[in-house]
């Protein structure tokens, strides 16, 4: 054996409340506008990396397979900055294992690219403070900033053209505040349109672009406002209306792209339902099919039962707020 580096961190999933949707910056993942997230509790990726002078290539191995070579790729990109910083020029071996299903629309890059961050710049040497971790793990992907912290997270995205102000931080922390969430499966088949080439033709296609940017600052003050006063009717008005604005961005779009399938539909129109009959539920879709909904944990069996109830849900998934990194 030679000599080599080795760290491993974990971070968990997060769902945005309000979504980060177009970038200012392809190259350094820089947002449009504000966001706002929730750091889940049951879903986190595990990565461990070992820098070694003996190999003459990064190696990438996701849930036990040898990952393709434009994951590789990938990698290999985001450890070349890391490798930057710290002036060592080592390969490493990169061991990655999400307990939930990869690609099922669980945000796995947030939780992946937060946690392998974590662990590179621990392994080669790097004593990195929480913010700084923040901006790496974006240029990975964009939300993979906010999954370094847990609970309630926003993600500022900043003025300058170097990055250097956007970043995440966080707003309460998940004990302050317990709802719940839960993740509605109706389809675990990737998605044919990654978050990364939708929200680029969107931002360069759609003529509803705007208005997104017109009225996202102030859903996002007053769903900020709402998470420091505890008001959860207010707070879910405003996150599903601020999925519906997204998602009607990517009808504008050309060629035009939508998310959703049927199934979709089903669950939002049962959350409506649910809310007619008393019970406070709210929705929020990322990009891909799957549902999240928001709701009180004195109702979350209740809407799990009627959720479960829907002949095209696969499965339900109950989740709370979860903890920032933590290294192994
Ligand atoms: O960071 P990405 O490339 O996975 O994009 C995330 C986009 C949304 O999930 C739709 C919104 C968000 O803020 O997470």
């Amino acid at each position: 054996m030679g000599v080599y580096l080795k760290a491993t961190a974990r971070a968990h999933t997060n769902i945005a409340l309000i979504k980060y949707w177009g970038k200012r910056d392809e190259s350094l993942f820089l947002p449009m506008n504000n966001s706002l997230s929730i750091t889940l509790d049951k879903f986190h990726t595990t990565t461990a990396v070992e820098f070694c002078p003996c190999l003459p290539v990064d190696l990438f191995i996701m849930n036990n397979q040898l990952a393709s070579s434009a994951e590789m790729a990938k990698i290999t990109h985001f450890l070349d900055r890391v490798r930057g910083m710290s002036g060592k020029s080592w390969h490493a071996v990169v061991h990655s294992t999400n307990n939930f299903p990869t690609a099922a629309g669980f945000a796995s890059s947030a939780s992946g690219y937060a946690a392998l961050a974590a662990a590179a710049t621990k392994a080669i040497g790097l004593d990195l403070g929480n913010k700084a971790l923040s901006q790496l793990a974006r240029l990975g992907s964009g939300s993979a900033c906010r999954s370094i912290y847990g609970g309630y997270v926003e993600w500022q995205k900043g003025e300058k053209d170097d990055g250097t102000d956007s970043f995440a931080k966080p707003v309460l922390e998940g004990g302050d505040w317990d709802l719940s969430i839960v993740s509605v499966l109706v389809t675990d088949t990737p998605k044919t349109v990654s978050s990364r080439e939708g929200m680029k033709r969107t931002v360069e296609t759609s003529p509803f672009y705007s208005g997104w940017l017109d009225s996202v600052e102030a859903d996002f003050l007053h769903a900020k406002e709402a998470l420091i006063h505890h008001d959860f009717e207010l707070l879910g008005s405003i996150i599903e209306s601020n999925a519906l604005k997204m998602h009607a961005t990517t009808l504008g779009a050309n060629p035009p792209f939508m998310y959703w399938n049927s199934a979709t539909l089903d669950v939002i129109k049962e959350v409506q339902s649910l809310r007619s009959g008393g019970i406070q539920a709210y929705f929020t879709i990322d990009a891909g099919p799957n549902v999240k909904v928001l709701c009180q944990p004195k109702d979350e069996q209740a809407v799990r039962e009627s959720l479960e109830k829907l002949p095209n849900v696969q499965n339900t998934y109950l989740c709370h707020p979860g903890p920032g990194l933590t290294y192994l």
